[in-house]
């Protein structure tokens, strides 16, 4: 099962760039589009908040809903569980818990304060479920980062969160999953002589030793590939917050796969073990300086595991905290227990099933229970193919030039999410061409149907597909063919 990028998934919150399937009218905040599935409500309900909707409203039903399921705090989910196994590396009171957040955040907050740059494609209404032009569903736990910064509680902070982007629809991406957040830090201002960096050594030589084998070829910075930030920190500060961020990480590792891997031999006496192996890749992000991703080699690939860094200065400046220093680091919770559990499909997290459920009775009481899971009856797959021409630029409005389309991938996704429910597995684009003649562009693209509770019958499979086809002619404007 190739599980790619962790922490966030999304390549925009590396390195600030999509690859939408054509070229679309702009990046970052594009015009609003009416979608299949946004009503025109004028407030909403949220978890129990309510909000004024305006144009920029693109959330759908079944994304809403799913923002009072707190899968991460329902005792014995494997998401709770993944959790409270990840608390347990970084301990209460040093580190502040932060589980119930609610999930409405500004755009301020979920940009603005992290240094994301106003043309960044992450902000565009194609990846990101808004309320209304200033409010959305937070896409990342950074978004709290700033406010937790200027509460100054402790020197330390776990975030876990439900988190929001419109992506595509597979057995690894579900609109709405679950990230945690974790950050440490200093404060000058406390420290002997101001040597901060003599005291985040102090506290490597004080977490626990780990016996894996980790890749770290690059130096702790580099001047043009990952910088460190010369107006704030000297290279021994920017080194020590490094080693301590480094450790500390791995060690959460260490934790999670050593019980990944004990629950595996308990469940098969025959499993064989292979030493945990771990890399460190630089990386991007706006709000830290240097970043990298930690990759871990598991079942014959490198998988990334989380994105992290030394936090960008101004987030402490502009929390009243200029004195502070240190790290932080996000990880997505859902293809960690995956993992964990060996569960094959994303969607059933979601799943008020007992067969799933049950599966894990008692494990948040008792860590050392976990198993992996076992698959209950799988049902067998139902694909439907839909092909359409797009829309041309001339009826989509706007001054596109050529053959250019106002097509996102994203809303299709969507359409065939908000119509199909979870009995969608996914949706793949298997054909595209562009005519000849009339330059006009077809697109293909299969939809698996499978449920995991039922088996589906073929009238029930249609009668979605031709809804799903419906939604997609009123509000994408193709043309099926
Ligand atoms: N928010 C990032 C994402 O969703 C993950 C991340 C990267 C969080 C680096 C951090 C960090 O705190 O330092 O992709």
């Amino acid at each position: 099962m190739a599980l790619p990028s962790f922490s966030g998934r999304h390549p925009a919150y590396h390195c600030g760039h999509t690859t939408p399937i054509v070229s679309v009218s702009t990046a970052g905040q594009v015009a609003p589009k009416p979608t299949a599935t946004s009503t025109t409500a004028s407030t909403i309900n949220v978890a129990d908040k309510v909000y004024k909707t305006d144009k920029w409203f693109n959330t759908p039903k079944n994304v809403l809903a799913a923002a009072s399921r707190k899968l991460h705090l329902q005792q014995d989910h494997p998401i709770c569980i993944t959790r409270q196994i990840i608390q347990g590396v970084f301990p209460e009171p040093s580190f502040t818990y932060y589980n119930d957040l609610h999930p409405v955040v500004s755009v301020h907050e979920n940009f603005d304060s992290l240094g994301f740059p106003a043309d960044h494609p992450g902000r565009s209404r194609s990846d990101t479920y808004y309320i209304n032009d200033s409010t959305l569903l937070r896409t990342h736990t950074s978004a709290h980062e700033a406010a937790i910064f200027e509460a100054n509680k402790s020197n330390g902070f776990l975030i876990s969160a439900d988190v929001y982007r419109r992506d595509e629809v597979d057995r690894s991406h579900y609109p709405v999953f679950h990230q945690m957040e974790g950050a440490r830090f200093w404060d000058r201002s406390q420290v002997a002589g101001g040597d901060i960096a003599a005291a985040v050594w102090a506290d490597v030589e004080a977490l626990p030793k780990h016996n894996i084998q980790v890749e770290d070829p690059n130096p702790p910075f580099h001047s043009q590939r990952n910088p460190m930030q010369t107006a704030h920190h000297s290279p021994a500060e920017a080194e020590a917050i490094a080693a301590h961020l480094k450790r500390s990480l791995e060690l959460m590792v260490v934790e999670i796969f050593t019980r990944a891997k004990a629950a595996a031999a308990r469940r098969d006496a025959a499993y064989k073990d292979e030493p945990l192996r771990v890399r460190w890749v630089e990386a991007y992000f706006p709000f830290t300086s240097p970043s990298w991703e930690l990759e871990v080699y598991y079942g014959g690939d490198w998988l990334e595991v989380l994105g992290c860094g030394v936090t960008q200065q101004s987030l402490y400046i502009n929390a009243h905290q200029p004195q502070k220093l240190g790290w932080a680091f996000g990880i997505g919770l859902d293809r960690i227990a995956m993992l964990l559990f060996n569960i094959p499909d994303i969607r059933l997290f979601w799943s008020k099933d007992a067969r799933f459920l049950s599966q894990f009775a008692g494990v948040s009481e008792h860590l050392e229970s976990l198993m992996p899971f076992v698959p209950f009856s799988k049902h067998p797959e139902c694909y439907k193919d839909v092909s359409f021409w797009l829309r041309s630029s001339s009826s989509a409005g706007g001054n596109l030039a050529g053959n250019v389309h106002d097509f996102h991938e994203n809303d299709l996704m969507e359409i065939v999410r908000s119509i199909a429910g979870d009995i969608v597995e996914d949706v793949k684009l298997i054909d595209e061409f562009t005519h000849p003649k009339t330059g006009r562009r077809s697109m293909c693209y299969r939809i698996n149907y499978r449920s995991w509770e039922r088996t589906l019958t073929n009238q029930e499979t249609n009668e979605v597909h031709l809804e799903v086809q419906k939604a997609l002619v009123q509000n994408l404007g193709v043309e099926i063919r």
